[in-house]
């Protein structure tokens, strides 16, 4: 049960949701983790909940759409352990839209968090992962990513670079012992899609007649994935793109 054991583990977007589940499993596994998120009240509780638990965790409020602030988070991080082997790029909004609705600021604001965020943690991420002698990267990208749907043109958009991406960082960093590969989840049971509830009449009742497995997932099954990914099992695995839908992408 120490798939993790002696690895050091920073997540973005660990208050909450996936994150958070992935932050408990990974220090379950016996790695040390930074809990790397906007809202630092819940950052450091999760913080607090996995040293309770007898685990190692620091949280470090940061904004992944700013560059200053990931660069201060790597430094903070290493400050507290020294190196970083693991990164899960996991942080991301939801803005609802169509080309012609929403005003400019939810397309940017979208990007900036969702693609340039990302672009961030991996520039300033991969040297130190480097220097570690070569680690794991998973990117949270989405099954929108593989699809396009009614009034998510940024989100959508964003989400399908995140999966190029990560096949692009696969590619170049192979040769410094660095694997990256993305996780697609579906409808997973976070407060992230409240703003697609609002939206359209969709409730979790249809939800589950729409997904094959017949209800939505949960952020410890998407750990779960990540965990895979990220450790050793995966040593062969690399810009992958791996699926975690209960079904519903391969139903007509
Ligand atoms: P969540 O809302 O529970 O967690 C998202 C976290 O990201 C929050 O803690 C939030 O504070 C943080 N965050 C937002 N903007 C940030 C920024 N600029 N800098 C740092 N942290 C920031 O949502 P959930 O569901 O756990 O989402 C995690 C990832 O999973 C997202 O990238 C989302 O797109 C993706 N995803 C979620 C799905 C779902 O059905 N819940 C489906 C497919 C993908």
């Amino acid at each position: 049960m120490e798939r993790l054991k002696n690895k050091v583990a920073l997540i973005t977007g660990s208050a909450s949701g996936i994150g958070a589940a992935t932050a408990k499993l990974f220090a379950r596994e016996g790695a040390k983790i930074v809990i790397a998120d906007i809202n630092a009240e819940e950052a450091e509780k999760q913080a607090a909940e996995i040293r309770d638990r007898g685990g190692e965790a620091i949280a470090i409020a940061v904004d992944i759409s700013d560059g200053q602030q990931v660069q201060q988070m790597y430094k903070q991080a290493i400050a507290t352990f020294a190196t970083i082997n693991i990164l899960h790029c996991n942080a991301g909004v939801l803005i609802i839209g169509s080309a012609e609705t929403p005003p400019e600021e939810h397309w940017h604001k979208t990007l900036a968090v969702n693609l340039t965020g990302h672009y961030f943690c991996v520039k300033y991420g991969i040297p130190i992962l480097k220097k570690a002698g070569g680690g794991a990267i998973a990117i949270t990208a989405s099954i929108s990513g593989m699809m396009g749907e009614p009034d998510l043109i940024a989100y959508d958009t964003t989400k399908g670079g995140l999966i190029n991406l990560t096949r692009q960082l696969a590619v170049e960093y192979a040769k410094d012992g660095i694997r990256v590969n993305s996780i697609s989840p579906g409808w997973i049971d976070t407060p992230f899609n409240d703003p697609i509830y609002e939206l359209t009449p969709l409730d979790e009742s249809s939800l589950d007649k729409m997904i094959p497995l017949a209800r939505q997932g949960t952020p410890e099954e998407v750990a779960n994935a990540v965990l895979f990914l990220v450790s050793d099992e995966a040593s062969y695995i690399t810009g992958h793109n791996l699926v975690v839908d209960g079904g519903l992408t391969i139903k007509i």
